[in-house]
């Protein structure tokens, strides 16, 4: 059996799987998110480690431990997690969705080495940035940096005792170059941090260290086990579905929302605000485009409601052409194709008739524009995706997803019951460091494509103009 861990936004989830690939338990423990200022989303790491511990003892109360032969790591991307030389915390981890450091990103983004080493746009969620903000505003907790990792790597300090990384989470610190698959001196240099600050690097599918031994007895795994690298959360979700060779892509409607697309070679267009990131498997890279608030979008609107994403969806029959109201889903700022961490969201067009509907599908609506924009995105560096596997907790609406394959132009297939998200990725990764076998990554077996509603195409093509052209007018105005 294999065990994969996925540190969340929002929880932590755990699942086993049997060697044929089979769920045979899973669990989940919830995170909160701390908002002290706007544009601010941080998170307490000592949260992680005992959310995780919960998560342990919820699967040994379903299957018996000692059979897991490895373990597989996956988690939320970008997090800063700060440590001093005695392995302490310094300050709550900065999330990938928190953009107080926009001023220092665009610096560091104009320095012409970050783009053509990084691949990608220095955003303000991404972790240098972070860095450099807390150089300038808490000089001290900077100077007594002895580490920065990761949030799940912060995981598997805690689980090991050693400091390592991968590649694919490792793609998104600006720190790391991603056609050489290693740390670059010159752009951690740029931040006044050294190799030494970093952990050491693996690639995913590769062993990263053992199991603690006194983890190991406390939750009855077998002592010594290897943990695999693994990979940032949305590499781990396309080892899930088994989008790991050029035209396979898929929609996440997780807190973000992600187009993924598996790449030929690595191919950078930073200009697109694409992100060109390394796969969790040897010499493979991937592209993505990133919106901040997908799922998470929903639940902002069910938080003014009072009403549950489930209830709200659950009472919309079906795809409608876009009505007057419309959202725009910035309600954090925005990566792709944007990256504009001023803007922020909005509800326009509303009129006596809107209702609570109007305004869901308003928000699935806004949402999907803000998703056609990426795919887009990825479209103008010349990868075109002909199809999409959906995943993350947004995928469970029906509507929703008809909703993005009409908007989208593109057929959504939605996998059998079961999980194919990042914690099951997270333990075929776990599989591989133990089996070598990198070909398990096989797609699920898919219980329904929606295709695109011919009915409604024009009014969506011509409500997504009206969404491009409502942004510029909003940037004008934030
Ligand atoms: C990816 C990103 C998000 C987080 C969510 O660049 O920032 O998808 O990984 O967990």
């Amino acid at each position: 059996m294999y065990l994969g861990l996925d540190l969340g936004t929002s929880g932590i989830k755990g699942v086993v799987i049997d060697d044929a690939q089979q769920l045979v338990a899973e669990a989940r423990a919830p995170l909160t998110v701390a908002r002290p200022h706007p544009g601010w989303s941080e998170q307490s790491p000592a949260e992680w480690l005992s959310a995780t511990s919960d998560v342990m003892a919820a699967l040994g109360s379903q299957i018996d431990m000692s059979a897991v032969k490895a373990i597989g790591l996956s988690g939320q991307m970008h997090g800063a997690t700060l440590i001093d030389a005695k392995g302490d915390v310094l300050r709550p981890c900065i999330l990938w969705n928190d953009t107080r450091s926009h001023a220092e990103a665009a610096r560091m983004d104009a320095d012409p080495q970050f783009r053509h080493v990084s691949g990608n746009i220095v955003f303000p969620g991404f972790t240098a940035p972070k860095l450099a903000w807390v150089k300038n505003n808490e000089t001290n907790v900077f100077a007594a940096t002895d580490k920065v990792l990761l949030p799940k790597d912060y995981l598997r300090l805690w689980l090991t005792g050693v400091a390592v990384s991968e590649m694919s989470d490792a793609a998104g610190t600006s720190w790391l170059d991603v056609g050489a698959r290693d740390w670059s001196d010159d752009l951690l240099a740029a931040t006044g941090l050294e190799r030494a600050h970093m952990p050491s690097l693996v690639e995913g599918s590769a062993v990263s260290g053992t199991l603690r031994p006194e983890l190991a007895s406390n939750w009855g795994l077998p002592a010594g086990i290897p943990v695999a690298g693994g990979g940032g959360d949305n590499a781990a979700t396309a080892i899930g579905v088994g989008v790991t060779k050029p035209g396979q892509a898929f929609l996440s409607l997780g807190t973000s929302g992600v187009i993924f697309a598996a790449t030929e070679r690595y191919a950078p267009a930073p200009d697109t605000a694409v992100h060109t990131f390394c796969h969790a498997l040897p010499d493979t890279w991937h592209q993505m485009g990133v919106i901040l608030s997908a799922a998470d979008a929903l639940e902002w609107y069910g938080r003014l409601v009072r009403q549950t994403p489930a209830a709200l969806t659950g009472a919309l029959e079906g795809v409608a052409a876009p009505g007057r109201a419309l959202f725009l889903p910035y309600l954090g700022g925005e990566r792709t194709p944007h990256n504009d961490a001023r803007i922020r969201g909005a509800l326009i067009g509303l009129q006596n008739e809107t209702d609570t509907a109007a305004g869901t599908r308003a928000v699935l609506e806004g949402v999907s524009f803000a998703l056609k924009d990426n795919l887009d995105a990825l479209a103008a560096t010349g990868t075109q995706i002909n199809n999409l596997i959906a995943v993350g907790g947004g995928s469970a609406s029906r509507v929703w997803l008809r909703t993005l394959a009409t908007c989208l132009g593109v057929p959504i297939a939605v996998p059998v019951s079961g999980d194919f998200g990042a914690a099951f990725g997270a333990a075929r990764l776990g599989m591989m460091a133990v089996s070598n076998d990198l070909t398990i990554a096989t797609p699920p077996k898919i219980a329904e494509t929606l295709e695109p509603e011919a009915q409604h195409k024009d009014a969506f093509a011509e409500a997504h103009i009206r969404y491009r052209s409502t942004y510029s007018a909003l940037r004008t105005l934030s």
